[in-house]
């Protein structure tokens, strides 16, 4: 979900009394988290006005249109990713409590909530939605109403000491006019500060209009703000730092800026964001320098197992590197879903290095992963997209990569620039551990800094794949096959299809075809083949060449993603695709842009919102 709230200076200036549009504008930045529902609640003559919709923040407007709230200096909004409750109007934030004198939006899962709600409805509450939301409001009421100064804080810290599980709560009291009190454990919280007023949200681009001074708050830990000031402290009333920090995106980063959808623009991001990612990393020599590694080389030479993890497309690129880290340093690496990871009993010791690979930085799961891996004595070097999000926070090292702001939630230029961190922090320990004389090293560092150019390339020829992408939009299910690299490449294709064009889509590891998925192929089967380079070792070429001609005997229609100078493998083609030569464990960076340009293509043939997929949410910030 994604939080904004908003207070300014009561009659310090007409714009301090744009707190709806403060707010609607970080909702509509924000959408990207979640847009099951949006909602705004405003504190003005000591009154709560508060709208929601089922629905996007587009719905809000038209609802705020139809039925205006006044002018306010101060408010708070939601934009909902269900998770108890269906997406609808009562589920919407903010919820509004205790006769409308309290209103209060949450991100996150209060597993102790239904406790909770019978020991409140003991004592003669009524609920109207199904939310742990409405819970944790009422329960704040609660304190509030007892407490003998009626002071938000106080109400909120022990409101907080009661609640279990993951939240970011924002509160606003038609008491109190001039103040937000907000909390947050295990989800992401992050304030803005302004002259004259300062702001909340669940990341910075809740505010990324208005100021790029931003502070970031450790867990359990809240803040009070006011226009002027805030205040930090935790869950006991002792006072807190917050750790300030300037957003170095911009506003027009965070725009279309002429593309159909930000996915669409996020694809042509890629050259830079690979580029961005290599920049300040390399000397003038051409050499690898990692400073920002905060680590003990001693700690890096003594690891005897890496364990890559992730969620989703992060984990895919997580797969990529896992070639290229075993191959160029030698050391065992495994590379799992966080999920599975943390809740299977894996074995980790001091001399595991886990690698956390996070756009958002703020995956519930990865996290979670994170802290069990710590708590064994594993160090955990996070790759992130994020700055001062929850991940890097909570390892012991980062490496940032920078894309940029992703906004659609189906990840493109995270996954390139994912696997650019990955492999030069692969090429780190090899070179550290003396498995690689720094010749090589420099040799690949050559190969990765011609990237940006040939993924450039790429996008160049976009053309054809997009036209590929509109005539097959009838398509029902669509294959991805690939070797070594190439597998996780098919498998990221087959997901962004499944994301954004809700088509059946499988990737599969093309020597495994004949032991079971070649079953599906028949007369007209779409699928798409990534071909490694002829020019490589171990003859993987002849192999996948082979496993084309036999889907093709079976009617399969071949969509092969080849490198330039391919000839051999054209006449086995349907369809082929060509991307410039390169190194085989560079070809991931190239051969994924079309299956991306591909899915986007067929989603937008069908009339579907690339950017916002149903169901789905950027950042999943619940287990
Ligand atoms: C969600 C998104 C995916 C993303 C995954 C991991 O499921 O919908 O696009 O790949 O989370 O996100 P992260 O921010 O950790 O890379």
């Amino acid at each position: 979900c994604g939080i904004v709230g908003y207070v300014g200076e009561p009659g310090s200036s007409e714009r301090q009394y744009y707190a709806l549009d403060v707010v609607l504008e970080g909702l509509r930045r924000l959408e990207y988290r979640g847009y099951d529902s949006a909602g705004v609640a405003v504190v003005a003559d000591h009154r709560i006005g508060n709208r929601k919709k089922a629905g996007k923040v587009a719905a809000l407007d038209a609802e705020l249109e139809a039925n205006p709230l006044p002018n306010a200096v101060l408010g708070i909004g939601h934009t909902r990713w269900a998770t108890h409750g269906g997406p609808t109007d009562a589920n919407a934030h903010p919820h509004v409590v205790d006769h409308g004198r309290l209103a209060v939006v949450h991100n996150g899962i209060i597993e102790n909530f239904s406790e909770l709600r019978s020991e409140l409805g003991g004592k003669g509450y009524d609920f109207v939605s199904e939310t742990d939301t409405e819970v944790a409001a009422t329960l704040l009421a609660d304190y509030y109403n007892n407490d003998a100064d009626h002071d938000l804080s106080v109400a909120m810290r022990m409101t907080c000491q009661r609640l279990e599980g993951a939240f970011t709560l924002l509160a606003v009291h038609e008491e109190h006019e001039d103040r937000i009190v907000a909390a947050r454990r295990n989800s992401p919280l992050v304030i803005g500060l302004g002259e004259n007023e300062n702001f909340l949200g669940s990341d910075v681009s809740g505010f990324i209009d208005y100021t790029k001074q931003a502070v970031e708050m450790g867990n359990d830990q809240m803040v009070t703000i006011t226009a002027q000031d805030f205040e930090i402290t935790d869950f006991e009333g002792n006072p807190a730092e917050g750790k300030p920090f300037e957003v170095k995106w911009d506003a027009t980063q965070a725009e279309k800026g002429g593309f159909s959808s930000f996915m669409d623009k996020e694809i042509h991001d890629q050259p830079a964001a690979v580029r961005d990612t290599l920049l300040g990393r390399l000397d003038e020599k051409g050499r690898l320098t990692l400073d920002e590694l905060h680590i003990d080389e001693s700690v890096l030479r003594s690891v005897d197992k890496i364990v890559v993890i992730a969620c989703g497309t992060a984990a895919y690129a997580g797969h990529v590197a896992r070639y290229a880290i075993e191959h160029w340093c030698r050391i065992p690496t495994e590379v799992e879903l966080a999920h599975e990871f943390r809740y299977r009993d894996p074995i980790v010791t001091e001399k595991t290095l886990v690698v956390a690979l996070s756009q958002s930085g703020e995956t519930m799961d990865t996290l979670m992963a994170i802290r069990h891996a710590r708590e064994q004595g594993a160090k955990v070097i996070a790759i992130c997209n994020t700055n001062g999000s929850s991940i890097p926070r909570e390892s012991d090292a980062s490496l940032y990569t920078h894309a940029g702001p992703e906004i659609a939630v189906a990840s493109t230029k995270a996954f390139l620039a994912q696997i650019t961190a990955a492999y030069l922090l692969g090429l780190y320990l090899a070179q550290l551990r003396g498995n690689m004389y720094s010749d090589e090293v420099i040799e690949i560092l050559d190969e990765l800094q011609k990237m940006p150019e040939k993924v450039q390339e790429v996008i160049d020829n976009e053309k054809q794949v997009q036209d590929l992408g509109t005539q097959m939009s009838d398509a029902s299910s669509v294959l991805f096959l690939g070797r070594h690299v190439g597998f996780p490449v098919a498998l990221e294709g087959a997901l962004k299809l499944k994301e954004i064009a809700y088509i059946h889509a499988e990737g599969f590891a093309a020597g495994e075809l004949k032991h079971g998925p070649i079953a599906l192929i028949e007369e007209g089967q779409p699928v798409f083949v990534i071909v490694p380079s002829p020019r490589g070792r171990d003859s993987l070429h002849a192999k996948v060449v082979s496993n084309i001609q036999e889907i093709r005997a079976r009617g399969a229609i071949t969509i092969v993603i080849a490198e330039e100078g391919d000839e051999d493998v054209k006449q086995y083609a349907n369809h082929i695709i060509y991307v410039p030569q390169a190194p085989s464990l560079m070809q991931p960076l190239l051969a994924t842009v079309p299956l991306q340009v591909f899915a986007c293509a067929l989603a937008g043939a069908k009339g579907y919102d690339v950017d916002q997929p149903r169901n789905l949410a950027k950042s999943v910030t619940v287990e």
